[in-house]
């Protein structure tokens, strides 16, 4: 089920975001809508799991801030007519999505408050409770044949971390080869980079995003340690602006990553690279050694204890205990 986002559930959620109670009428009146087209919006964010207190006499109140992902906002800072942007309110994933219609003349971003099928590297679930994270997904072409994208999550990482700081978040985030971005030693976000050849030697790449950003508990059981920006500032994000400045930040770094290839980026990598110097296993204990940073392809090298250094193009990794 693809639902665009309302803009009457935008518009409520804002003026409830004042955790004061506001009474249906009253909100009906200031935004031009019946009283009963508030109720079934009030009601639709209760589905969607949102805690919303109903008091006679009172009227409505959030339990927390809820400040929806604002596209008219989108669009005006990203004032580029080839990029089609969509936001939707419920989605299976922003990835499946962008695959079923890409389009190589036009650039296509696809977000959403909430997904039901999300999808992780390594055929896991992605947990993607509505109102709370960011779930990403932009549709690329690159004029390049696809083994010439190698490391493109590299610098999709890097242009996540950018974006974070960018919109004032000071922690130490780092990332982990290939994907991941790391804060005190969980996973604060993911990205699911796909390829897809297609004619004229065009490879379009849908990139997937996911930030843990306001999510303070799982309703569903995510297997790797999480965590959120807002579990770790105590502040409560928003998204519109960590959106604008991810679009941002991705349409800068493809380019130049289209431009230059990942030379580009293998010094950047370096100071964010959290597994540098740590001993460390590839596919559960399947390689054992010292992580020595990346090649010039974007593949990790790992020192084995015979000094003799391998390269890995795909795997997953974890920080031996030894
Ligand atoms: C990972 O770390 O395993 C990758 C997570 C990628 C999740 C994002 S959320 C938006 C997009 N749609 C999906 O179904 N997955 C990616």
């Amino acid at each position: 089920m693809n639902k665009i986002l309302s803009k009457n559930l935008v518009q409520i959620a804002r003026i409830l975001s004042d955790l004061e109670y506001h009474d249906g009428d009253a909100i009906g009146k200031y935004l031009g809508i019946t009283r009963s087209a508030v109720w079934k919006s009030i009601k639709k964010l209760q589905v969607y799991g949102v805690e919303i207190i109903s008091t006679k006499n009172k009227g409505y109140k959030l339990k927390e801030p809820l400040l929806l992902i604002d596209i008219e906002e989108i669009k005006k800072e990203v004032a580029n007519s080839n990029i089609e942007i969509e936001v939707f309110e419920n989605i299976d994933s922003t990835n499946d999505y962008l695959k079923k219609k890409l389009k190589f003349n036009k650039r296509q971003i696809a977000i959403a408050e909430m997904q039901n099928s999300g999808r992780g590297r390594m055929g896991r679930a992605w947990h993607s409770p509505f109102g709370k994270n960011i779930y990403f997904s932009y549709a690329y072409a690159f004029k390049k044949d696809i083994s010439e994208l190698n490391g493109l999550s590299l610098v999709v990482g890097i242009a996540c971390l950018n974006a974070i700081k960018e919109i004032g978040i000071e922690e130490d985030i780092k990332l982990k080869w290939p994907n991941d971005g790391i804060l005190g030693g969980s996973k604060l976000m993911g990205n699911l980079v796909e390829l897809q050849s297609e004619n004229y030697g065009y490879t379009i790449a849908i990139i997937g995003v996911g930030i843990n950003v306001n999510m303070l508990e799982a309703s569903e059981e995510i297997t790797q340690t999480w965590t959120s920006l807002k579990k770790v500032t105590g502040k409560y994000i928003e998204r519109t602006k960590l959106c604008i400045a991810l679009i941002h930040n991705l349409n800068l770094m493809l380019e130049q990553f289209a431009k230059y290839g990942l030379q580009e980026f293998i010094v950047k990598w370096q100071e964010l690279d959290s597994l540098y110097n740590k001993v460390i296993e590839l596919n559960n204990g399947e390689c054992k050694g010292v992580a020595k940073g990346i090649n010039q392809q974007g593949n990790l090298i790992l020192e084995l204890d015979s000094g003799q250094q391998k390269t890995f193009s795909a795997g997953e990794v974890s920080i031996s205990k030894r």
